[in-house]
């Protein structure tokens, strides 16, 4: 079961074969999965052979085979991690009792919900993403590009394999409404604010993959953890692949920091109007686009206090982030958690019923799992002997969802007024004028081993290959 049949029309490791409605049903699926990607995928790549890793075994040793792959003939597929055996639902009402290999009836709405919510956000990416092929400043991130998209394709697949197979006609429907939302579209949008942005450049681009693929993170943890084993499954195995986006973002930020930190110390200049004139992104904008996409991406959790957290949870649906390592009697009955709350005009904490608190609970660890890596990215300014540090922004800053929807809150998490607000948003959240600035650098580098100026060649290629390899072939 671990090794993936690649002879199959949809490769797999779940006997598709042997399902022959099922199989069917799919490869209904497939074409219009395929021209989903002719129109919406990676704008123009469609002659293009690039170095992609293959899932070929889901087992943790070498899962990936890496070659050239033309793009659109990238094999999508349907593998789940190996099953655990004799695995127990770990929490909530039913704790204790086998794990569901079927949907159980009474919570048939609730899972359903909850698997069509995470499989729209994996296509949505791929749309926003779709026109950054065009300004690659590199052939190394042009491939790290496609390789993310290719995978949320996958993971689309990965939700849909579950909503034919367990869902019947209403999953279908799902499977087929999954491919006619379209990200920031007026009338048909995709399910959750944050994929509704626009990615409009390359910047924006790792910190979406640094932030927003950690909320996937986030998400797919803690749906690795549901009593239904064949989302637990699936979910386990798209967690591997999802380490690899974090890294797309986390390195490529760091490789822009780590670019202009070298202008502003060879020419010894600390003003942002100087360092832009070197053709580098000033460390305020940086900051300003963190500050963006951390607090958008913190917005996909939820509301603080949420009825339906706590049903998914009692009924086993959704554990929290890594839930059996926890030390307590996952039930959370009776337990209280403190959250933010408004007072008076000030920010205040408040307890509440754990069970109700959980959006905020995930939140809250997303929230320390994402803050290490701005540290990270701090040490190459300090090793660069800059006294600028960048930060998170305040959990209340800029928020569209729960309490803090429609207050304004500074970055370092002051009430303010709308005047005060106004007057300094330009510093906070990138203007329409810093969005110009980065897109006028955005220019396209194709050539093998070539890097744009305003971002430092990464340190390792990738599967060890060196950074002047040639990633993509244009056809
Ligand atoms: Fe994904
Ligand atoms: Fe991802």
């Amino acid at each position: 079961m671990s090794s993936i049949d690649y002879t199959d029309k949809i490769p797999n490791n779940v006997n598709l074969s042997e399902d022959r409605t099922l199989q069917r049903a799919l490869e209904h699926w497939q074409p219009s999965y395929l021209s989903w990607w002719q129109d919406m995928g990676p704008d123009g790549s469609h002659d293009f052979e690039v170095y992609l890793r293959t899932a070929v075994s889901t087992t943790p040793e070498g899962w990936a085979h890496f070659g050239h792959v033309r793009m659109p003939d990238y094999r999508w597929g349907i593998f789940l991690a190996q099953p655990e055996a004799d695995r127990r639902v770990n929490f909530g009402e039913h704790k204790g009792e086998a794990a569901w290999q079927e949907v159980p009836g009474e919570h048939r709405a609730n899972l359903r919900r909850i698997i069509v919510t995470q499989g729209d956000t994996e296509p949505a990416s791929v749309e926003q993403q779709r026109h950054l092929g065009k300004t690659a400043p590199s052939q190394y991130d042009l491939r790290n590009l496609f390789q993310v998209n290719v995978e949320e394709g996958r993971h689309l697949w990965a939700m849909v394999y579950l909503l034919h197979k367990y869902f019947g006609r209403d999953g279908r429907e799902e499977a087929e409404a999954l491919l006619e939302r379209r990200s920031g579209d007026a009338d048909n949008p995709r399910i959750l604010g944050a994929f509704n942005e626009r990615t409009p450049d390359w910047l924006a681009f790792y910190m979406f993959t640094y932030f927003t693929d950690r909320d996937g993170k986030f998400q797919l943890c803690a749906l690795a953890e549901s009593g239904f084993d064949p989302l637990s499954r699936t979910t386990r195995f798209m967690l591997t692949e999802e380490a690899h986006h974090m890294f797309v973002g986390e390195s490529g930020v760091s490789r822009v920091i780590a670019r202009t930190c070298e202008v502003m110390k060879k020419h010894g200049i600390e003003d942002p109007a100087e360092v832009r004139k070197h053709g580098v992104i000033d460390l305020p904008t940086i900051q300003r686009y963190l500050n963006f996409h951390y607090s958008v991406t913190i917005d996909l959790f939820g509301a603080d206090q949420s009825s339906n957290a706590a049903i998914f949870y009692s009924s086993g649906l959704k554990g929290r982030y890594e839930e059996t390592k926890r030390d307590d009697d996952h039930l959370l009955k009776g337990g209280s958690y403190k959250i933010l709350d408004v007072k008076d005009g000030a920010l205040t904490e408040r307890e509440v019923p754990m069970l109700n608190a959980l959006n905020e609970v995930l939140r809250d660890d997303y929230i320390r799992d994402s803050t290490a890596g701005i540290g990270r990215w701090n040490k190459v300014i300090e090793k660069a002997g800059l006294a600028f540090r960048l930060a998170a922004p305040h959990k209340a800053f800029n928020r569209h969802i729960g309490t803090f929807a429609g207050l304004r809150v500074s970055p370092d998490g002051r009430v303010i007024s709308e005047a005060e607000w106004a007057g300094k948003v330009a510093q906070w959240l990138p203007s329409e004028e810093d969005r110009a600035f980065v897109a006028s650098l955005m220019g396209r580098v194709v050539e093998t081993g070539k890097y744009a100026n305003w971002i430092a060649p990464p340190v390792v290629g990738i599967n060890k290959q060196p950074v002047d390899f040639e990633y993509v072939r244009f056809n």
